[in-house]
């Protein structure tokens, strides 16, 4: 079964990161057994803080904690570190959390762990990022290869098809780098379109600073790049920077994914970016499921969250919708 929500534009609260540490529910002490609901320790297994999205994420899971007095937060952060997290997930069950929350950053090495926990019985959502197999209660995400197709689309009418074009892929062991990719080639249809050619790619694991190298790479290497089309924000403002610094950025265009209010969207408004998909955190779905998981009901397996498109002709409205 899926179910799709539309995108949640999340609450920009208490943006501040955090590290691993426990959140009790505003409303104080938890009630006495007999009387009202019953108490839940929820693990949140984050698999970094080091990007205002993730901070954005973990603000969304807080900020929809906040009206359920009931659940207690274990909030813990890998910083980028598979193994790192792997070791936070036994944490979390020696803790005796009742729900994982897990964002993972490479699907390999979290399967594993992930499994464990779910084979257990203690239920687990899997947030953004995915995990190999179908051991887990549900996953929730917005759909990657469709967000990329929309921009091989999108970079295929902003050129007219034709044009030499960059490729900046988020982390390519994670499976919205995976999807991006995929799913951005399947929208350029390169042999439909023989007048385009991708002339560069490479891997800069979602990082900004990365993204700058790499794009300084392509830089030197190509004599007239037309667009970057990088699979989140941060990466195509560093490949801006870099065009920048070269003198270069009003030769190209810049599409990027994420869309946050205070990031993406604001590349937009300032002109930047020439566009940007939405790609929501799924934070406040994953404690309403959540919740249903911990009161013994069965969510469905896979949640589908929406997307949107920010363009500078829309998004002074707020973007578009795409159906
Ligand atoms: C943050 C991030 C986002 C991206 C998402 C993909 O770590 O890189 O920019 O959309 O992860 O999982």
């Amino acid at each position: 079964m899926r179910r799709t929500f539309g995108v949640v534009v999340g609450l920009a609260l208490g943006l501040a990161a955090f590290g691993c540490r426990e959140k009790a529910a505003p409303s104080g002490a938890a009630p006495p057994a007999s009387s009202g609901p019953r108490t839940y320790l929820v693990g949140v297994s984050q698999c970094n803080l080091g990007e205002p999205w993730r901070v954005q994420m973990n603000a969304d899971i807080e900020h929809a904690a906040l009206s359920h007095p009931n659940l207690k937060l274990v909030l813990k952060d890998a910083q980028n570190d598979s193994l790192r997290q792997r070791a936070q997930v036994e944490e979390l069950v020696a803790q005796h959390v009742d729900l994982l929350i897990i964002s993972p950053k490479e699907s390999a090495p979290l399967t594993k762990p992930v499994r464990e926990v779910f084979e257990r019985g203690t239920p687990v959502i899997v947030l953004d990022r995915a995990v190999e197999g179908d051991a887990f209660s549900t996953f929730i995400g917005a759909d990657n290869r469709r967000i990329g197709r929309e921009a091989g689309k999108l970079v295929q009418k902003l050129l007219g098809g034709k044009g030499s074009v960059v490729e900046l892929e988020g982390l390519m062991t994670s499976t919205p780098g995976q999807d991006r990719h995929a799913g951005f080639r399947e929208g350029l249809d390169l042999p439909g379109n023989p007048g385009l050619k991708v002339a560069f790619e490479a891997d800069m694991a979602w990082l900004e600073p990365n993204a700058r190298r790499e794009m300084e790479s392509a830089l030197a290497a190509h004599k007239r790049i037309d667009l970057v089309y990088a699979h989140n924000d941060p990466g195509a403002h560093g490949a801006y920077l870099a065009a920048k610094a070269a003198g270069r950025e009003k030769e190209m265009k810049f599409v990027g994914i994420d869309a946050l209010p205070q990031e993406g969207v604001r590349y937009v408004k300032d002109g930047i970016l020439d566009a940007t998909f939405a790609y929501p955190t799924g934070g406040a779905e994953a404690i309403a499921l959540g919740l249903e998981l911990l009161e013994g009901k069965k969510p469905p397996h896979r949640v589908t969250l929406g997307t949107r498109l920010y363009t500078k002709d829309n998004v002074e409205r707020g973007g578009e919708e795409i159906r």
